[in-house]
């Protein structure tokens, strides 16, 4: 352990706490999402699987996290990679099946891992017998009433009911066909039209899910992420809206490059799509409903909601406990940009008493290794490919990806961590066109590539075919060829690698006890530099180009070797206070 000798001028000033001062297991937690197609083939039909995902949990918990959150495993026609369900109470084949299911919640909570699964209720699979149903039925039915159905415009219908986009390109409304094949109604989507939105005016609905909910609660899971929790509800006559500045797909990515900062006061009108008053009394029904079960359950927005601010609402205390912290994903690796962020974020939770989340890759952005250094425009959801501008340096976005890392874990409150980013693994940007599968890439007319490159199998073993991801060598997307080095056996015990750097830091959070803590800044170190101390923990963050010099204390973490007393660029260091 290295001792330094020096020491700028400190002040302190607080941040605050992040935790929202409960105690609960997911105020301070630290949570591993898995995307299971990505994650473990047992099979070898180079799709991850449930049996898979069961049969790895023990790198999980060697890797020192709390719980685990799955994207969706349920039957699927996988037109957007299982967040298309046709039936919210099964598993998809393709993954296993109930009983699999069970078998790897059991095997996870012995280990002492809490289990939270994806539930998406804006829209089903058009395969889903609900929509099956709708089409069915005539116009004004109570099963079309499930989802969007309208009239077209103009004299003969043939327009879209209005101008929205889809998410994922192209316009967000679909015709449909009577039986005798003559043009129909046309129904919403907001993202690709094999995802109609439901209806969630309709009590019917609501019903549904609340006994898809308890359907799962009785089988014993810890919680649910709520995919596009802002977007259940639609403004009274859906009216047109056209966005002022293309605000990342999923309506976040409002920081603005050339200030460096993201914009946390929002500039632009609310899409009549996102963020209605009225999803708050759907949540507020949904926590009532997880306070009838023991073992304090828990409900986590994938809210694309700013300001954060805003946002808030989702976590009020009779609604959700968590709600994804996009602000701060979106924040460019600067001091000031990271300071605002953190000192919003812990302004805006803790105001309503809810813990901050704090996350930095997940499975729709690009994966943060790759991120931190774009040079390029990015928009959320675009992805990058080969003939995308400002392409990552790999060194340095790996190097920023570790300093960030060290950061975020060091803060009080909850954090998420993506599948492979303790590997360090970056974006997959030379995917061949041909290996695409996301539905951005189809529906932009590869304008964007979308979220394939984050979604590469993830590399186990460096010396077995698939690197480990399936027996067979399948994979369904295709891995890098330099990825050996990357896998985890070649990192487990390396000294320096990024495996080790994240199994370090998550020891280090829990025996000091760093998400139940609260931030007090230090400035003295300038502009670039991210400093604060969590109870025994000085946590000093290098954003700028050139080394500062380091105070006196015990170095227990670095994400870069430290010589002499000065901290490089790009380099986040722990000390003991
Ligand atoms: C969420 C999911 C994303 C999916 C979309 C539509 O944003 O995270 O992967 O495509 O919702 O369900």
């Amino acid at each position: 352990m290295a001792t330094h000798t020096t020491s700028p001028s400190i002040a302190l000033t607080s941040a605050g706490t992040a935790t929202g001062r409960g105690t609960e297991w997911w105020r301070t937690a630290v949570i591993y999402q898995i995307y299971p197609r990505s994650f473990a083939d047992s099979t070898g039909d180079g799709i991850g699987d449930l049996g898979g995902i069961t049969s790895r949990l023990e790198a999980l918990v060697d890797l020192g996290v709390d719980a685990i959150w799955l994207s969706p495993f349920y039957a699927s026609p996988q037109k957007d990679a299982g967040y298309d369900v046709a039936d919210y109470c099964d598993v998809d084949p393709l993954f296993g099946t109930l009983d699999d299911f069970t078998r790897m919640q059991t095997r996870a909570h012995e280990l002492g891992l809490r289990v939270i699964i994806d539930l998406v209720p804006n829209h089903s699979s058009d395969q889903h017998a609900w929509f099956q149903a709708a089409l069915a039925a005539p116009e004004g039915s109570p099963e079309r009433d499930r989802y969007m159905f309208r009239d077209g415009k103009g004299p003969d219908g043939s327009e879209a009911p209005n101008n929205w986009d889809s998410v994922f390109g192209g316009p967000a409304w679909t015709r449909v066909a009577h039986p005798d094949g003559t043009p129909g109604q046309w129904y919403l989507h907001l993202f690709d039209a094999s995802q109609p939105d439901l209806n969630w005016q309709n009590s019917w609905v609501r019903e549904q899910f609340v006994d898809i909910l308890r359907f799962w609660l009785d089988r014993g899971v810890d919680g649910f992420r709520v995919d596009v929790a802002h977007g259940l509800i639609k403004a009274d006559g859906l009216p047109d809206y056209t966005p002022a500045t293309d605000g990342g797909s999923m309506g976040g990515g409002h920081f603005n490059d050339t200030v460096l900062e993201p914009a946390i006061s929002a500039e632009e009108p609310t899409p009549p799509y996102w963020a209605q008053p009225g999803v708050h009394e759907i949540y507020r029904q949904w926590r009532r409903l997880l306070g009838e079960y023991a073992g304090d359950r828990v409900l986590c927005a994938e809210a694309w909601v700013e300001p954060l601010a805003t946002l808030a609402n989702w976590v009020r205390p009779d609604e959700m406990q968590q709600a994804f912290n996009f602000s701060y994903l979106e924040t460019p690796w600067t001091g000031p940009a990271m300071r605002r962020v953190i000192d919003a974020s812990i302004d805006a939770f803790e105001g309503v008493g809810a813990p901050s989340t704090w996350v930095l890759s997940n499975h729709d952005v690009v994966r943060h290794a790759s991120r931190l250094a774009l040079t390029g425009e990015n928009p959320q959801g675009a992805g990058i490919g080969p003939r995308s501008p400002g392409q990552p340096d790999p060194v340095l976005g790996l190097r920023r990806a570790r300093a960030a890392t060290a950061l975020m874990l060091a803060l009080p409150g909850s954090a998420y961590i993506y599948q492979g980013e303790e590997l360090g693994l970056p974006e997959v940007i030379d995917l061949p066109d041909a290996a695409r599968q996301d539905p951005t890439w189809f529906r932009s007319h590869g304008k964007k590539y979308g979220r394939d490159g984050c979604r590469v199998p993830i590399p186990w073993e460096s010396d077995k075919p698939a690197y480990g991801f399936s027996s067979s060598g399948e994979s369904w997307l295709p891995q890098p060829a330099d990825w050996g080095a990357l896998a985890r056996d070649a990192q487990v015990g390396l000294p320096g690698s990024t495996l080790e750097l994240y199994t370090a830091a998550l020891a280090l959070r829990r025996a000091h006890e760093l998400g139940a803590g609260a931030a007090s800044w230090l400035s003295g170190f300038g502009d670039a530099v991210v400093a604060f101390t969590n109870g025994a923990v000085t946590v000093i963050a290098n954003t700028g180009t050139v080394a500062v010099e380091l105070p006196v204390g015990d170095i227990l973490l670095a994400s870069e070797e430290i010589t002499g007393g000065a901290l490089p660029a790009d380099t986040t260091v722990w000390l003991r206070s």
